[in-house]
């Protein structure tokens, strides 16, 4: 019954000044539990979630309604500027009273309706910010750029989206574009679930059902033939062409064979900054002509590891060279041990001089050690998932530094294996990523070296005492 007022209600959005666009009439007009709004960049997913907002709070005197972003100023540069946009004659006649400061009875950032409703502008940037919102009610609430959020937050505020008022609905609505670390689940959860528009059931542990409905978004759909234009020239711009066609045109399958959906530059990379003596550090190696070298200083406060270098090789370089560069770019510096690919200690001819030695021989004579990596390919890729993944602090427990150029560059364009899906193609360009997770890999032990390890990093101990 509640749903039936709710599409009537939306067939005639009433907000001061906007005028839904036929798209966007089929997201206002969709019911459901939880809907999505998504895909391409520019189709007025951010007001049409605002206008929902703004409706519902005229016509359910009293409602809160939740709107959030990661930031406070992601919610002003999007969410707080179309609310004004929208509503502007509506503010300057009195009738929405902005509140930026908490007042007790509105936290901060709340718009007010001389109704009482109330549009509240939220973040959630991190796990702590979750608990902000324990033991509220929160019958509507709107998410916009839902793929930038972890799962469990979501599901974590999806548990605040009720009330015990009987006259209220009950909604959840999101927006967003392709991409970010929340690809994955919100693809599965709308995307892949059911055709585009139709409402689908969804069976909860209980045996409760829930319905959900995915409205594609189109930048073709945009009201304001300029705007296209315009907004069309930027999207076209962009050199990356997977991420033009998602932004462009709201597709979700060009990120479908990316191993490392989660991957994000704003999130995983950072400007090099000076790395404290005392901090730990070490490297990894994955041996070829295209070789790879990482080197990761790990902040002892925070616990977040950095990958704050990289040398990577295109052809072949002898293996005096390769260990005469990380010898200079080492100068001065403690670096704790170095993990390789273990078939570097392999007897095969290839992997062997003329005097029978191994490449790990090799390096060790050119003052070069190395210490074998755990070679599990499925354990070392949910290692890098874990790493790239977000900490309590809300940060990812691993970072790049940008001039890690290969690295940033090959990590999120590498592909499943077509055969295996719990592994990466080893066709592609996967050698930054196999240093990485011999580097990364050394967590599922504690940091502590294996029996094997250890026994190794004595001998050559005791051989050079280079390594500390
Ligand atoms: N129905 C409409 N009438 C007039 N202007 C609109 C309408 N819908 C959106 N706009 C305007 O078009 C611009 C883009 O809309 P919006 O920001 O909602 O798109 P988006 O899909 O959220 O884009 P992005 O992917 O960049 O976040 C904004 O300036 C917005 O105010
Ligand atoms: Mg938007």
């Amino acid at each position: 019954m509640m749903f039936l007022v709710h599409q009537e209600l939306m067939q005639q959005v009433k907000v001061p000044d906007y005028t839904a666009s036929e798209r966007q009439s089929v997201f206002h007009q969709a019911v459901a539990d939880e809907k999505l709004y998504g895909g391409a960049a520019g189709g007025g997913k951010t007001a049409a979630i605002v206008a929902e907002s703004v409706t519902l709070a005229l016509e359910y005197p009293g409602i809160p309604v939740n709107l959030f972003r990661r930031t406070i100023p992601e919610l002003n540069k999007t969410i707080k500027a179309e609310l004004v946009k929208q509503c502007h004659a509506y503010m300057k006649a009195g009738h929405l009273i902005w509140h930026g400061q908490s007042n007790g009875e509105y936290e901060g950032r709340s718009y007010v309706f001389d109704n009482g409703s109330c549009i509240t502008l939220n973040y959630l940037d991190n796990e702590s910010d979750m608990y902000r919102y324990q033991g509220a009610e929160m019958p509507v609430i709107g998410v916009d750029e839902l793929t930038q959020f972890p799962l469990a937050w979501i599901e974590y505020l999806i548990t605040r989206n009720r009330t015990s008022n009987p006259d209220w609905p009950v909604l959840f609505m999101s927006g967003t574009n392709p991409g970010g670390i929340g690809h994955g689940w919100v693809k599965n959860r709308f995307i892949d679930a059911a055709p585009p528009e139709k409402v689908f059931e969804v069976r909860l542990p209980d045996g409760e059902t829930k319905t959900r409905v995915f409205i594609p978004a189109k930048l073709d759909d945009h009201p304001d033939e300029r705007f296209r234009r315009d907004y069309n020239k930027q999207l076209q711009s962009i050199s990356d062409p997977s991420l033009r066609r998602a932004l462009r045109f709201g597709d979700w399958d060009v990120f479908a064979g990316q191993v490392f959906t989660e991957f994000s530059r704003h999130l995983h990379v950072v400007e090099p900054f000076f790395i404290p003596n005392h901090w730990r550090k070490w490297r990894s190696m994955d041996y070829g002509n295209k070789n790879s070298v990482l080197w990761y200083a790990q902040d002892p406060a925070s616990e977040r590891t950095y990958v704050y270098r990289e040398y990577r090789t295109e052809n072949y370089v002898p293996i005096s060279g390769k260990s005469q560069t990380i010898n200079d770019l080492e100068a001065g510096e403690s670096i704790a041990y170095g993990l390789a690919d273990p078939s570097i200690w392999n007897g095969s001819a290839n992997h062997n001089d003329k005097e029978g030695k191994t490449i790990a021989q090799m390096f060790d004579d050119e003052g070069v050690q190395w210490q074998p990596a755990i070679n599990d390919r499925v354990a070392g890729l949910a290692m890098v998932h874990h790493m790239l993944g977000i900490a309590d602090n809300g940060l990812p427990r691993l970072q790049i530094f940008s001039s890690c150029v290969s690295l940033i560059k090959t990590l999120p364009s590498l592909p499943y294996d077509k055969h295996r899906t719990d592994d990466v193609d080893t066709e592609a360009d996967d050698h930054d990523y196999d240093s990485l997770r011999y580097g990364v890999m050394k967590f599922r032990t504690n940091g502590k070296p294996t029996i094997k390890q250890a026994a190794w990093v004595q001998r050559v101990k005791q051989r050079n005492g280079r390594i500390t």
